[in-house]
């Protein structure tokens, strides 16, 4: 970091973003995991300017972002949306920031590192300013295979996503508990943020649809991101994503194989010492990972661990994950990337 900060001093962090459904979340780990800052910088659009949020016992005033608003700041986390991170992330660079960058804009960058802590952490140390976090589907699909994979390379995996409304921003939680109360009251509702109704229903994941494969900007990012995380860009993948009308963990089916015959009971044993990841798998109580019980927490929770049966070679896993959108797939994955700093 190249701001003029005296060496051992905390640094001065940025949350950009802070008052959006990631930065808020953003804000409250930086709290809870006692991150060691000097200074919190909340910045947000002109609306928002004014406004303040709690932090450590404090109400800090959100500023407006502007050009030179990094003078000074050592780590600057963007959860603006992508093209808030193009403009103004190689900005903050140039003003000494490190920018941990929540958005898709530069993931696929070959300079930037994409982290998930307990995957790649090794590869942050080739950052040129700016360090990208992935996409929530692919950090709470492959936290849980990584230890797997390492064992026993997976060579195919075929994932199913049940995405909640959080993904989308605050914006789209609002619309899905507006609708509902509509829909319950018996009222028109008309949805103004996501494609299609919302409450009691579920629809194909609103991103652009590649015209030539048939898959959506989503699925592509869970194929394109595991690539580069795991450093395997031969694992074939193909992904379905759906949005589901829950407020904020994404569920997530995945059938995957691997080079050797592999066991459940394997699987059970080196998920339940992995990092990030807690097992919940009771047949006898049918009780298995769900959104209600993931919101709010760190770790992905792992279970329906099973023999894939449409592959009789004994390679083949399926597995059930549920992992909390803004936690694990965005703010506490940053402020993890943040801490590696
Ligand atoms: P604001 O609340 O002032 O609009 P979410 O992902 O939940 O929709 O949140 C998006 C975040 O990005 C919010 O904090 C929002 O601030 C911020 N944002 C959106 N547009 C801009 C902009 N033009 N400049 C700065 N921040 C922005």
């Amino acid at each position: 970091m190249s701001s003029g900060r005296p060496a051992g001093a905390s640094p001065v962090v940025a949350v950009v973003g802070a008052t959006g459904a990631v930065g808020i979340e953003l804000i409250r780990c930086l709290e809870e995991r006692r991150f060691p800052l000097s200074k919190l910088r909340l910045l947000a659009s002109a609306r928002s300017a004014g406004k303040t949020l709690p932090f450590r016992g404090q109400e800090i005033p959100v500023e407006e972002l502007k050009e030179d608003s990094f003078r000074g700041v050592d780590i600057a986390l963007f959860s603006a949306g992508g093209g808030i991170s193009r403009r103004y992330a190689p900005l903050a660079v140039e003003q000494g920031s490190v920018v941990v960058d929540n958005s898709s804009a530069f993931r696929r960058d070959p300079g930037v590192p994409l982290v998930v802590p307990e995957i790649n952490p090794q590869t942050i140390k080739s950052h040129q300013g700016i360090i990208a976090n992935p996409n929530c589907s692919t950090i709470i699909s492959i936290t849980p295979l990584w230890p797997v994979h390492r064992r026993n390379p997976i060579r195919r995996m075929i994932v199913s996503t049940y995405q909640a409304a959080s993904g989308a921003g605050a914006a789209a939680m609002e619309e899905l508990r507006e609708s509902t109360r509509a829909y319950l009251e018996g009222r028109p509702f008309q949805p103004t943020v996501l494609p299609h109704p919302y409450a009691f229903n579920l629809f194909s994941h609103n991103s652009k649809i590649d015209p030539e494969n048939g898959y959506n900007e989503e699925e592509m990012k869970v194929v394109h991101e595991t690539h580069k995380i795991f450093g395997a860009s031969d694992i074939r993948i193909a992904a379905t994503c759906v949005r589901v009308p829950v407020l904020r963990a994404h569920s997530i089916a995945i059938n995957f194989e691997c080079e050797r015959r592999i066991t459940p009971a394997e699987v059970r044993d080196i998920v339940a010492t992995a990092p990030g990841v807690k097992v919940v798998d009771d047949p006898e109580r049918n009780y298995f990972p769900m959104p209600k019980d993931a919101s709010g927490g760190d770790p992905i929770l792992v279970g329906r661990i099973r023999r894939d049966i449409s592959d009789p070679s004994g390679r083949s896993i399926a597995i059930f994950v549920a992992g909390d959108q803004l936690l694990k797939g965005a703010a506490l994955n940053a402020v993890q990337i943040a801490e590696l700093l």
